[in-house]
């Protein structure tokens, strides 16, 4: 028997985005995000309000990058997830994290995070069915750290996934099968 559930986002995992942009003066500002996407390859859309000084920072700098949570900093990652950038200016700097220039975008890297996609603006779709920000990425790095024979390990980076249904944080990391090829096995 199948129960009816009142809700209509329930699609799970939803990832965890900080999404990393510049102020006006210089200093960073970074919010959470888990309506985000790889559009296709190359290209992501992240579904912001327009309102969020995230978007504001990113017209203006036609930039941003986006970095995957890990679960070591799960309170750093939720606290940038309900203040605003808007309100206050420091937000970043309370968070206690710490930030670098990225080499190939007017944007900033989270030191603290392991995989950073970097990210040129390409539009912000604001209709009744846009998607919000879209983005090329034109840079991806990641901490030598959670590299192992020269692959991403995902076990390593820790990332964690948001639950639309009770509002939770889950670690993601245990590998359970072999994309492309486990289903091959049933193949007739
Ligand atoms: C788990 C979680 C997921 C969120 N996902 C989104 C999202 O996908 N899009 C959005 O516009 N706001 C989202 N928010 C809310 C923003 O992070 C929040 O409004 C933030 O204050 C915006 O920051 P800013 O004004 O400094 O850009 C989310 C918040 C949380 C806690």
């Amino acid at each position: 028997m199948r129960k009816k559930l009142n809700i209509t986002e329930g699609i799970f995992p939803m990832p965890v985005l900080m999404v990393a942009t510049y102020n006006e003066d210089g200093s960073v500002n970074v919010m959470n995000a888990a309506w985000g996407t790889m559009q296709e390859r190359g290209i992501v859309a992240l579904n912001l309000t327009e309102s969020h000084k995230t978007v504001k920072n990113i017209k203006a700098r036609g930039a941003f990058t986006v970095s995957i949570a890990d679960a070591a900093h799960v309170v750093e990652a939720d606290y940038l997830g309900v203040e605003s950038g808007n309100r206050v200016l420091k937000k970043f700097e309370n968070s206690g994290l710490t930030a670098s220039k990225s080499e190939k975008v007017d944007a900033p890297v989270i030191n603290e995070f392991p995989l950073c996609l970097e990210c040129e603006f390409i539009e912000y779709q604001n209709g009744a069915y846009g998607l919000g920000v879209i983005g090329k990425v034109v840079n991806v790095t990641a901490d030598e750290s959670v590299i192992v024979d020269d692959k991403i390990d995902m076990s390593l980076v820790n990332a964690i996934a948001f639950d639309p249904y009770t509002h939770g944080y889950y670690k993601v990391t245990e590998r359970v099968g072999e994309a492309f090829k486990d289903g091959l096995r049933l193949k007739k």
